[in-house]
C-alpha cells in the first residue's frame, strides 16, 4: 500500500511544482511588464519635470557651456542607484549630451526603436542591448532597460531623451510583487495536497480489502465445488458402492433362486439410489413441478417422519429462474439441516414477496445451536450453512441464520 501512495505523494508533488513553477514564470513576466511600464512613466515625468526645462536653446550647437549646464542638472537630480545612465540624442543620431562625456558629440545611426519614438512622440522601454557601439561605456553595468522618451529643446526640436533604468531595480518592485503573491498560492496548493494524500490512502485501503474479498470468495468457491463433491463420493460410498459390492457376492452364489431374487433387489436398489443422486444433483421436479412442488418434494420426507410441515408460498409475480434455483438450494441446505440436526416437531417454510423481489424463511421448532457449533463444523468440513452464505452473497443478497441451544433456529434469505 506504501507504493501507490508514495506514488500518488510523488506525482502530486510534480504536479505542484510544475504549477508553482509555470505560476512563477507568469508572475514574474506580469510584474516585469509592470515594472517596464512603471519605468516608462517615471521617464516622462523625469523628462517634462526635469530634463527639457534645464535644456538650453544652445545645446544643439554644442555648446559646452549648455552641455555643462545639463549636466549639473542631471548628476544633481536624476542620476541615482536605478537611473544609471542618461543621454540626449537629435534626431540624426547625434550625441547632444551623455553623463559619459567622451560619447558628446559622437553619431551613431538610431536603431529602429528610438526612430520610431522620435517619429511618433510615444516612450519605448526595452533591455539595452550592451553590446551596441554607442553602449561601449555601459558595458561594465549590469543588465539595463533602456526608455527612450521623445523631448523637445525651448526652439520646439524634438530631441530624445534616454535614460538607462537597472533592470535589477526594475526587477525587484515586480519580485516583491510576485512574493507577495507566491507563498500563499504555494502553501494553498500544498494544503490540497495534504488533504488528498488521506484519501488516497483511504482508497488505496479500500481497494486492497475488495481485493482480498474477491480471493477469498474464489477460494470458498473452489472448497465449495470441493465439499460438494465429497458429498457426492460420500453419498455413492455408503450407498451404491457397498450395495453393488454386496451384489457382487450374491452374484457369485448364485446358483439359488433365493440369491437371484436378492441380486435382482440389489441391482434395483442401486438404480433407485443413483436416481435419488441424480435428482440431488440436478432437481428435475424444479423444472416441472416449479418452486412449489419441489419445497413440497423436499418437505414431504419430513412429513414422513412425522413432522408437522406448512409451506406459505407468496413469491412476486414473474420470479426469474436464477433466484428460483437459489431459494430451492437454500430451501434444501436448512430442511435438510432441520431434518439430519434439529429434532423438531414444526418446520415452516414461507416464501415472500420483498417489494417485487422473492424472500425465504424456514423455521425450526428444534434444538437448535450455537454459532461457535456451526464454525467448529465448518472448519470440518462441514459447509452446508457456509456454502448457502456464499452463494447469496454472491448473487446480491444476504442470508441470516437466527438460532440458540433450546431455541429452533430461523434461516432467512433476503432479496437484498
Ligand atoms: N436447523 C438446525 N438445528 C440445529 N442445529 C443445526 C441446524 N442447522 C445447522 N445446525 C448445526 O450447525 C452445523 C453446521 O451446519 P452445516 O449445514 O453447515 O453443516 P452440516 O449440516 O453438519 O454438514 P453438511 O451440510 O456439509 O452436510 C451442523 O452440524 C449442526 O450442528
Ligand atoms: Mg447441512
Amino acid at each position: 500500500m506504501v507504493r501507490p501512495v508514495l506514488a500518488f505523494a510523488v506525482s502530486g508533488l510534480a504536479a505542484l511544482a510544475l504549477v508553482a513553477a509555470l505560476g512563477a514564470v507568469a508572475l514574474e513576466r506580469l510584474s516585469t511588464e509592470e515594472a517596464i511600464d512603471d519605468a516608462r512613466s517615471l521617464a516622462g515625468v523625469m523628462a517634462s519635470g526635469v530634463v527639457e526645462p534645464a535644456i538650453p536653446a544652445t545645446l544643439g550647437t554644442g555648446d559646452p557651456a549648455a552641455v555643462a549646464a545639463v549636466d549639473g542638472v542631471v548628476r544633481a537630480r536624476i542620476l541615482d542607484d536605478s537611473i544609471v545612465r542618461l543621454k540626449i540624442w537629435a534626431a540624426d543620431g547625434t550625441i547632444l549630451y551623455a553623463d559619459a562625456p567622451d560619447l558628446v558629440g559622437e553619431q551613431f545611426a538610431l536603431g529602429a526603436d528610438a526612430r520610431d519614438a522620435i517619429a511618433t512622440g510615444r516612450s519605448h522601454a526595452e533591455r539595452s542591448d550592451l553590446t551596441r557601439p554607442e553602449n561601449r561605456n555601459e558595458q561594465g553595468l549590469a543588465p539595463v532597460l533602456e526608455v527612450y522618451q521623445p523631448i523637445r529643446d525651448p526652439r520646439g526640436t524634438p530631441l530624445l531623451l534616454e535614460l538607462y533604468v537597472r533592470y535589477d531595480s526594475v526587477l525587484s518592485g515586480g519580485r516583491a510583487l510576485w512574493l507577495t503573491f507566491v507563498p500563499p498560492f504555494v502553501l494553498a496548493l500544498l494544503m490540497l495536497a495534504a488533504i488528498q494524500v488521506p484519501l488516497a490512502i483511504r482508497l488505496s485501503r479500500q481497494l486492497r480489502a475488495r481485493h482480498r474479498e474477491r480471493e477469498g470468495l474464489l477460494r470458498q468457491a473452489l472448497q465449495a465445488s470441493d465439499a460438494e463433491r465429497r458429498r457426492i463420493a460420500g453419498h455413492l460410498h455408503d450407498g451404491v458402492v457397498q450395495d453393488l459390492t454386496a451384489l457382487s457376492f450374491d452374484l457369485a452364489l448364485a446358483t439359488e433362486p433365493e440369491a437371484a431374487r436378492r441380486a435382482a433387489d440389489g441391482v434395483r436398489s442401486a438404480s433407485r439410489q443413483l436416481r435419488a443422486l441424480m435428482i440431488d444433483l440436478y432437481p428435475p421436479n424444479l423444472r416441472s413441478a416449479g418452486l412449489r412442488g419441489a419445497l413440497e418434494d423436499l418437505l414431504e420426507p419430513l412429513a414422513a417422519r412425522g413432522i408437522a410441515t406448512s409451506l406459505a408460498f407468496d413469491p412476486p409475480a414473474g420470479i426469474d429462474p436464477t433466484s428460483e434455483v437459489l431459494v430451492y438450494r437454500v430451501a434444501r441446505e436448512a430442511i435438510r439441516n432441520a431434518g439430519a440436526h434439529a429434532a423438531p416437531s414444526r418446520v415452516e417454510v414461507r416464501v415472500v414477496d420483498q417489494d417485487g423481489l422473492v424472500g425465504l424463511e424456514v423455521r425450526d421448532n428444534g434444538r437448535g445451536f450455537a454459532h461457535e457449533t456451526a464454525a467448529d463444523r465448518a472448519t470440518e468440513g462441514h459447509l452446508g450453512l457456509r456454502l448457502m452464505r456464499d452463494v447469496a452473497r454472491e448473487t446480491g443478497r444476504t442470508l441470516s441464520i437466527v438460532s440458540s441451544p433450546g431455541a429452533g433456529t430461523l434461516v432467512r434469505l433476503e432479496a437484498r
